[in-house]
């Protein structure tokens, strides 16, 4: 269960609020705790504290880090149900999701503390020329300084993971907002960090609404700005001035399902489902668009939506409960209309479209026009479409019709067609034989187009948080 209330933390340290802010349970709709607001001087504080943490974080030895990120991996094991729980009520998430979100976590602290004492540099042969003999170079990797974070509400665990850890095993000071509607995650990734060692001032967790949260985007003491969220983020990148910015916005991600896939059909469908419904679609690479071979297309489309009108919806906390809440009836609502305006553009419902305050049923859809809504945009909850094509050339072109490009999936046993998805997908990773939502934790994992800049996934992470520094050394 969760506790009462929670502290906000400035400067590594909990601190309470006069403004407490409510944290529903997604699923009943119940305040589930509390959390406390931070008052209206505290980002100009966790600010001017990361700025002061900033030579103590770089000088913070790695094998330092390397203790603090596994502590903290250690803690998050023993705390494993009540993190599972707290995910699953404040997000919504169904219990499995959620502790295999807890497993992530772990496993994204783990590789940063072995990535935090292997931050390299290299060695370089600068002898281009006689004129040049004696000289060599040798690069080492500096932490950038004070960053900043915003992380969003579907996996309020493993994505605030995959700025701290990298952050800490960089050697910088940091303040993040996560997300208001789950802040809880966060915040219990906080206490642990308040139980190491770390610099004063190395982190602050700051529960804000996003209008307060423009000092994190434009203050120049910050070097960088990741974020992680919808398509806000590229006004955020346009406020940042002069500092760094990553930007993880999500997709209508893509899946081809090749001819010679008909032996297996039945694997490929199970993956295509958990793509599709896992978290109830709540996640940047959930399947959203599959294209099938037409010699399969019908077989494919039989059993997958046979399947999926069997799958268990209903309260999260319950272990046999795959289908979840969305994240608040808006977000619903907002997805319902979406499948209602393609239905009645010409669109073929297939199961599922009918909702329930914030349960969204899931739903297949065929012959969706090119320009709907859930075809073109990031549907983000339990929806996907399925379209049959002839020859791959199509499945391609099909693929990267979209503005987005994080990830993309093809199943084939041809490594012709795998090595062409691969060349000419125009996404930021290309999953063969799998769903475009595999993601492991040390994969580079980012994407092109309306989809972001920059790559999370540990070491890439690292690398954009820090910045080579050159010496030159001629010899005497
Ligand atoms: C995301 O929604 O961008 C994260 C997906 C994941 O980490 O599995």
């Amino acid at each position: 269960m969760l506790e009462k209330t929670y502290p906000y933390y400035l400067a590594n340290q909990p601190q309470t609020s006069k403004t407490m802010m409510e944290v529903y349970d997604k699923y009943s709709g119940k305040v589930a705790t509390r959390v406390a607001v931070p008052e209206a001087d505290a980002t100009e504080k966790a600010i001017e504290a990361a700025v002061k943490a900033a030579g103590p974080m770089k000088n913070f030895r790695p094998w330092a880090r390397q203790a603090v990120l596994l502590h903290c991996a250690q803690r998050f094991a023993e705390r494993r149900d009540e993190l599972a729980m707290a995910l699953c009520i404040e997000a919504g998430k169904p219990i499995k999701d959620a502790s295999g979100e807890v497993t992530r976590l772990i496993e994204t602290f783990r590789i940063a503390a072995e990535e935090a004492v292997r931050v390299n540099g290299e060695t370089l042969n600068l002898e281009l020329a006689s004129r040049l003999d004696g000289y060599r170079g040798y690069t080492r990797r500096m932490p950038l300084g004070p960053v900043a974070f915003i992380t969003p509400f579907n996996f309020p665990l493993n994505l605030v993971a995959h700025k701290v850890a990298p952050a800490i095993a960089a050697g910088c000071p940091f303040v993040l907002k996560p997300s208001e509607k789950t802040p809880i995650g966060a915040l219990i990734i906080g206490e642990v960090l308040a139980e190491t060692d770390l610099p004063k001032g190395a982190f602050s967790i700051l529960t804000l609404d996003g209008k307060r949260a423009a000092p994190l985007v434009e203050d120049e003491r910050l070097k960088l700005l990741s974020f992680t969220g919808g398509q806000v983020g590229w006004d955020l990148k346009a406020q940042a001035g002069r500092k760094k910015v990553t930007l993880e916005l999500g997709g209508n991600a893509a899946c081809i399902v090749d001819a010679d896939q008909q032996p297996r059909l039945d694997q490929v469908i199970e993956r295509l489902i958990f793509g599709a419904f896992y978290q109830s679609g709540q996640s940047c690479i959930s399947v959203q668009r599959i294209y099938a071979h037409a010699s399969i297309y019908e077989l494919l489309k039989k059993h997958l939506v046979e399947a999926v009108k069997q799958l268990k919806a209903g309260d999260p906390k319950n272990k046999d409960v795959f289908l979840g809440p969305m994240i608040d009836e808006a977000a619903a609502e907002r997805l319902e209309n979406w499948i209602e305006e393609a239905r009645k553009a010409g669109g073929k419902l297939l199961c599922g479209g009918k909702r329930k305050g914030n349960m969204l049923e899931a739903t297949v859809m065929e012959n969706v026009p090119d320009d709907a809504k859930v075809n073109r945009m990031e549907a983000f909850g339990p929806f996907v479409l399925l379209a049959p094509f002839k020859h791959i050339d199509d499945a391609i072109d099909m693929v990267n019709d979209s503005d987005f490009g994080l990830q993309a999936g093809i199943f084939t046993d041809s490594l012709e067609h795998a090595m062409r998805a691969w060349n000419e997908l125009e996404q930021g990773g290309v999953i063969v034989n799998d769903v475009p939502s595999f993601r492991v934790d040390n994969m580079p994992y980012g994407g092109v187009k309306l989809s972001g800049i920059g790559r999370e996934g540990v070491r890439y992470a690292i690398e954009d948080m820090t910045e080579l520094r050159l010496m030159v050394m001629r010899e005497t």
